[in-house]
């Protein structure tokens, strides 16, 4: 089996990568010639913990190769995924298609006997159907069938993900198309993974509406921490309390300052999209979009509050930029709304973040980038916990108290025990966990 993989970026490097690991021939294909020699070099472009020895190894391997020949590499292809990027489009809302049906054209002139173009990229419903479309217009002798194989991987745990999956979809209608995608995924028969087979739609949409209920629960649970501070419960128990419940479920009940990513608010939004479209509005998702993005901007008063009611001439501390741990990914992180709201209070941020500044920096204007967590801090009136990097959770705190001019501390990812920090001297805050 051969694959081609269209797209280079996060998705595509990490779904190649894990299908040579699966024993597949894999070439990577980018229109980004430097991407492309930095990979040649054995440069990987991303922060993804374990991605630079899994495609090293398989490099040396023989079964994975990066390149920028699209022809060479589909005309040998028995699959050929289309992996490249679907951001939001301009108007907001619809996700831009531009890069998915410019790839399936150009595709479509190379391809050389029976093979499956799949979809890899998150795309809305029907895209699937235009992707067939746009291949036998251009090439109408083409033997080919389209298929739809969404992926589920969390930044920063994705080869787990990849190798180890609850559950594949793969939106595929022929007895033919599914035997190669089956003959894919045959490592992860063996470990008896679910793999569901549907239609095109049924598999687009899946992935939306999975995506749409984690940050339906995310919401959920952060409300319902508000909630907690007002009548003085504590979201943690609560949410033990709830996911105990095996028709609930334990995980993603954490509260915090909001969702972001490149999945969640991009897909929500999107899904609210197709739904209007079609005339079948999803009034929940679109609520939960609109809650999520408020709170996200609500935060920064959490940290005025807690210093008293003005931020004006103070120095704030930001520990952690990226909208989640163990990714560099900045993209709709939480850090975006906080930062610049402090600042326009009047504060002044100093920030540091294990592997987001590089990224961070053309984003965020006016930040003293400090090189570790105590720098930051050192004279700082407060500190703002806002991603849950492991390093921020064993903080040595005497330390930081000597650090901070005040020893005021704004966990927003309740990394730490509200008790155990109100006994060792601090003020302070968390969400949801309320201390009488
Ligand atoms: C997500 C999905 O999990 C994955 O299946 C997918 O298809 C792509 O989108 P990812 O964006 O990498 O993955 O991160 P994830 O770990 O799901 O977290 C998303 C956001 O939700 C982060 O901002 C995180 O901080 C937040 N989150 C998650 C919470 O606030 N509380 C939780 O309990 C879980």
């Amino acid at each position: 089996m051969r694959i081609a993989m269209v797209g280079t970026g996060y998705v595509g490097l990490v779904s190649g990568a894990c299908f040579s690991e699966f024993g597949t021939d894999v070439v990577c294909i980018d229109k980004d010639a430097d991407k492309i020699a930095r990979l040649e070099r054995g440069e990987i472009p991303i922060f993804e913990p374990g991605l630079d020895i899994l495609v090293a190894n398989n490099r040396a391997a023989g079964r994975l190769s990066f390149t920028t020949d699209l022809a060479g590499a589909v005309a040998e292809a028995d699959a050929v995924f289309i992996a490249v990027g679907t951001p939001t489009g301009r108007t907001g809302g619809e996700a831009d298609l531009t890069y998915v049906y410019e790839a399936a054209r150009e595709v479509a002139g190379f391809l050389k006997g029976y093979t499956v173009v799949v979809n890899k990229s998150t795309v809305p419903v029907g895209t699937g159907r235009e992707v067939q479309r746009i291949i036998a217009e251009v090439n109408p002798d083409a033997e080919f069938e389209v298929a739809s194989n969404p992926e589920f991987l969390r930044e920063g745990a994705a080869i787990n993900d990849f190798m180890r999956p609850d559950r594949v979809i793969i939106g595929a209608e022929s007895e033919r198309s599914q035997e190669v995608m089956q003959a894919l995924y045959r490592p992860l028969y063996l470990i008896e993974t679910p793999i569901l087979f549907t239609t095109l739609e049924t598999a687009e949409l899946t992935k939306y509406a999975g995506n749409a209920f984690l940050a339906t629960k995310i919401t959920f649970i952060n409300e319902i921490a508000d909630l907690c501070e007002k009548v003085g419960a504590n979201v943690h128990d609560v949410a033990r309390g709830i996911g105990l419940d095996g028709r609930i479920g334990r995980k993603f009940l954490h509260a915090g300052p909001g969702y972001g990513g490149s999945c969640f608010p991009k897909d929500t939004v999107a899904l609210v999209h197709t739904a209007q479209k079609v005339g079948s509005p999803m009034r929940i998702v679109e609520t939960v979009a609109d809650i999520n993005d408020r709170r996200k901007k609500a935060m920064a008063g959490r940290v005025i509050e807690a210093c008293g009611g003005s931020v004006e001439g103070k120095t704030i501390a930001v520990l952690g930029l990226t909208f989640k741990p163990n990714t560099d990914d900045m993209r709709d992180a939480p850090s975006l709304e906080i930062v610049p709201a402090l600042q326009a209070a009047g504060a002044t941020v100093r920030a540091f973040d294990p592997e987001g500044m590089a990224q961070a920096e053309p984003l965020l204007s006016n930040v003293a980038w400090a090189q570790n967590a105590y720098e930051a801090m050192t004279g700082a009136d407060a500190v703002v916990i806002v991603t849950e990097w492991n390093e921020f959770r064993a903080l040595d705190l005497e330390r930081v108290k000597a650090a901070l001019k005040a020893p005021v501390m704004i966990d927003l990812r309740n990394i730490y025990n509200p008790q155990e920090m109100i006994d060792a001297g601090f003020d302070y805050s968390s969400v949801g966990r309320p201390v009488r």
